[in-house]
């Protein structure tokens, strides 16, 4: 929470009602002409001497608190863009504070103070994540999301087999979609689904997969957060299916999050099109009727062959996933999509008049269900 100053929105009230609510309200202290710290405040009364700026700020005793610590700031400005971009009394403070930090922001102000056109900014600007005034609620999106997806995005560009950015912007979005519903970390849940195959082993080779190299550089430039780069590192070398195979599961609920998304991307409508388009690839057919799948293949072998035609994918992979979801939210939007595809199969085999497939399949759900 931020004291207000001049033109901006009052916060006083505001910060009697986080109070009330027993919430941890910490307010800025300007040390010198560069930086600022946050002081943890008990009640208003705590809020006494009075900076250079006329501001109100905490007092001696109140208890510095680490930028870690801080989960969400709510920003007055003397106005915003449609993005997010805050201009402030000037000094800086606030940038120099976030830069790097994963807080979530919130800009308030009133809706006379939204600008249409955008505020020119440098490099050390920081941008809102939600600005919300008297009459609406804007969404700007983090800047270091959007560098990330950039990069991201440059990387996979002539990627044709299945990993490209389309699959990429899905699984951020499915994630995204989880992510409220289990109540998980916004930022990090969307750092893991936009790094999650830019060290695919399928793309880059074993060794680079395992030193997760792309996902490093590219949050070493954007400048992530220490911590959050290592808790983003730790879910990515969890995640996959040959990984899931060999029992390497994601432990924090971000990682388990992208991990759903990412297998729910693989069945559906959207998983068939891309069995499909997968084969196509390959040179391998949609169906082959006298080719049956091999069941329970382990993660070496897995890893090794290429299922010899997208129907027998689905039955050596996809029609798994649904039983390897980890989050409430993923296990409702698989069964939703596991149910898409044996409905087509069953469609299907019926079509191309193989009544033996039918059986299979029949037998194969028996066992598996
Ligand atoms: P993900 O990024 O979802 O983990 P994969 O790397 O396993 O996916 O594969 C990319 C896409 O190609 C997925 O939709 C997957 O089902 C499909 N695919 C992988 N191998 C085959 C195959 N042998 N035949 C048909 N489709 C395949
Ligand atoms: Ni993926």
């Amino acid at each position: 929470m931020v004291s207000s100053f001049g033109s901006e929105t009052d916060t006083h009230e505001m910060i009697l009602m986080a109070l009330a609510d027993h919430k941890h309200v910490y307010l800025p202290k300007v040390v010198n002409k560069q930086k600022m710290d946050f002081y943890e405040i008990q009640t208003l009364d705590d809020m006494i001497d009075q900076n250079a700026f006329g501001i109100k700020e905490p007092k001696e005793s109140c208890i510095k608190v680490k930028a870690e610590d801080i989960e969400l700031m709510i920003l007055p400005g003397l106005c915003f863009d449609l993005k997010g971009n805050r201009l402030g009394y000037g000094g800086g403070y606030y940038d120099r504070y976030l830069q790097g930090k994963m807080i979530y922001k919130i800009g308030i102000c009133f809706d006379e103070q939204i600008l249409n056109e955008e505020l020119e900014t440098d490099e050390y600007d920081i941008q809102m994540d939600e600005v919300i005034t008297d009459k609406r609620q804007l969404a700007a999106g983090g800047k270091m999301i959007e560098e990330v997806r950039y990069l991201v995005a440059e990387l996979l560009k002539d990627e044709q087999s299945g990993h490209g950015m389309d699959h990429i912007e899905r699984v951020l979005n499915l994630s995204l979609k989880f992510c409220e519903k289990e109540k998980a970390h916004k930022e990090i849940t969307a750092l893991i689904a936009l790094l999650h195959d830019v060290d695919d082993y399928k793309l880059f080779g074993i060794e680079g997969a395992q030193e997760l190299n792309h996902a490093k550089r590219i949050m070493k430039e954007v400048q992530i957060d220490s911590e959050i780069q290592q808790q983003v590192l730790e879910a990515l070398s969890c995640i996959g299916y040959s990984k899931a195979l060999k029992g390497i599961r994601p432990k924090t609920i971000e990682g388990r999050i992208v991990s759903d998304a990412d297998m729910c991307d693989a069945i559906g409508a959207t998983g068939i099109l891309r069995a499909y388009t997968y084969s196509m690839k390959k040179g391998k057919p949609f169906f082959n009727k006298d080719v049956f799948p091999i069941e329970n293949l382990n993660a070496d072998t897995y890893i090794q062959r290429c299922s010899e035609s997208s129907c027998n994918h689905f039955f050596e992979k996809l029609l798994k996933l649904k039983g390897m979801m980890m989050t409430e939210a993923g296990k409702k939007e698989a069964k939703h999509r596991h149910e898409i595809m044996v409905s087509f199969l069953y469609h299907y085999f019926e079509e191309e008049n193989v009544p033996e497939w039918r059986e299979y399949l029949d037998n194969y759900l028996k066992l598996k269900i």
